[in-house]
């Protein structure tokens, strides 16, 4: 089955083959060097690269593809390797809670490519620092001070960052995902987190702020567009069982010499979700909810305001008729056509084992259409050769790069044997072989891999390397040893850079 060999068309690459080996696999010609990793001091005063590195956003400094920052998210943390366990009660000390919470967010660091055309991170960087879950932020949008976040306009921190993405007016947004854990571990309010967050890498006086009007729910990424009258368009995945599609659309015009004041424009508009039988985007306003909610008692006393439908945005979208669907993950806008591309990474309560990608096709090519069309793009499973798409992005060839996450405690097992460990797969979206999957890269032991991210010029890829050695029991014994650096005695998260493209 995966015998079969070819060149991927736009690609100078042959595949390899799916391998458990406890290393980052990547076909011949191509190398890896490590940038930064779990422990790594970034910059002068000493703080240092979080945990479980997420998605990476590359931001050139004066245009170049061989220096520039690199934000990293950070996700979660570990009991075994950063915070410790718990007590018998079941709860952190104060100082694991400090560390839990320094741990996630997000790392902006400066990094180059030095004489020998090695990456490497710029510890002297005037720039790198780091968000974290103790960071102020502000609230932006209608729930901004509002009874339903406890009339709150700045809060604590962020953490569980999944993915994100960046702005028209280069600033980084990243997606609070799976915020429960750490909220409840930390003792912090619930309704603060499950946001969007935006960052500007360059300007520390920019204030780091969460824009309520983009909704709250288990937010995966961001992909930035514009209608075609110029409006902001924001598409969203909610990575959970079940759920929704979503599309925020500003108020107001794009205006490119606003620069970074255009961050004000993620702060008025409609957020929408997706009704895939009929082909709609649905707006979730209060008027509307109200309306479907009929008499139901429970339901207008939950929804007074539009504030409780952005903080409760899943139960909106469901009650106007959105279609819950098979936990969408990253969504990309393709730079060919315009067509939306959605990994639904899978629902093991329907039986979609391995998941698969949608693409939207908006009315007119217009990202402003409330309709649309739609078709399954590529399917997870044995014939395609991959499970669980997670992260997306394009390259110029029109390749959609996809990275798999089949979670640590099935990888390698079972019905997920065939695949191997997770993998980063080119999947061509335009010209022959048009939706075949093309396999990379293979990950570590028990690795997921992240964040893919190209220079401008695509002769280096970012790729954060999530939790090897996830599974590990005894910490003297780890399943893991990945980067396998001298002198390391743990598993590290890490991002790396990849070299070797030719065309
Ligand atoms: Fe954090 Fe949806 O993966
Ligand atoms: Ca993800
Ligand atoms: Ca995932
Ligand atoms: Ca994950």
């Amino acid at each position: 089955l995966f015998g079969f060999k070819k060149k991927v068309s736009g690609l100078n690459f042959t595949p390899i083959d799916p391998t458990d080996k406890d290393d980052l696999v990547l076909p011949r010609g191509y190398k890896y060097d490590v940038v930064a990793a779990y422990g790594d001091v970034i910059n002068k005063k000493g703080d240092t690269f979080g945990y479980n590195n997420d998605f990476t956003m590359y931001f050139p400094i004066n245009g170049s593809n061989e220096r520039g920052l690199l934000w990293v998210n950070h996700e979660y943390t570990s009991d075994l390797w950063v915070t410790g366990a718990r007590g018998k009660d079941g709860k952190y000390t104060k100082a694991q809670i400090e560390k839990l919470l320094y741990n996630q967010g997000g790392s902006i660091i400066e990094v180059y490519r030095d004489e020998n055309g090695v990456w490497k991170m710029d510890t002297t960087s005037k720039y790198a620092r780091r968000i974290t879950g103790l960071t102020p932020f502000k609230l932006t949008g209608a729930a901004k001070g509002s009874k339903a976040v406890g009339g709150a306009t700045n809060v604590q921190g962020t953490f569980a960052n999944c993915s994100g993405g960046k702005t028209l007016w280069n600033t980084l947004l990243s997606a609070e995902e799976n915020y429960e854990y750490t909220a409840r571990d930390a003792g912090l309010d619930e309704t603060h987190y499950g946001w969007i967050v935006e960052v500007d890498p360059f300007n520390e006086s920019f204030a780091p702020r969460k824009h309520t009007a983009l909704g709250r729910f288990h937010h995966e990424n961001s992909a930035m567009g514009l209608t075609n009258d110029g409006r902001v368009v924001v598409y969203m995945g909610d990575d959970k069982t079940d759920a929704c599609v979503y599309k925020f659309i500003s108020k107001n015009k794009y205006v490119e010499s606003r620069k970074q004041a255009n961050a004000d424009l993620l702060e008025e508009g409609t957020l929408y979700a997706a009704n895939m039988s009929k082909g709609t985007w649905v707006a979730l306003t209060i008027d509307a909810v109200r309306a479907a909610a009929k008499d139901k008692k429970e339901i207008l006393e939950k929804f007074q305001t539009q504030a409780d439908v952005l903080v409760n945005a899943d139960e909106a979208a469901k009650l106007l008729g959105a279609t819950p669907t098979d936990r969408p993950e990253d969504v990309e806008i393709s730079p060919f056509d315009k067509t939306v591309f959605i990994a639904h990474t899978n629902n093991s309560k329907h039986g979609n084992i391995h998941g698969h990608i949608t693409r939207f096709i908006e009315a007119n090519d217009d990202l402003g259409s409330l309709t649309f069309d739609f078709e399954i793009f590529a399917c997870g499973g044995r014939q395609s050769g991959f499970s669980a798409p997670d992260n997306l992005t394009f390259d110029s060839e029109g390749n959609l790069w996809t990275v798999t996450d089949m979670s640590s405690s099935v990888v390698n097992k079972g019905v997920f044997s065939t695949f191997k460990n997770n993998g980063v797969f080119v999947i061509p979206t335009i010209g022959e072989n048009q939706g075949e999957a093309f396999q990379f890269a293979s990950a570590p032991v028990e690795a997921e891999l992240t964040g893919p991210c190209f220079t401008h010029d695509e002769t280096t890829l970012f790729l954060a390397v999530q939790h090897p050695g996830e599974e590990t029991e005894d910490i003297k014994n780890p399943t893991s040893m990945w980067p396998h650096r001298k002198g390391d005695n743990q598993p590290r998260p890490s991002v790396v850079a990849i070299t070797g493209f030719k065309y």
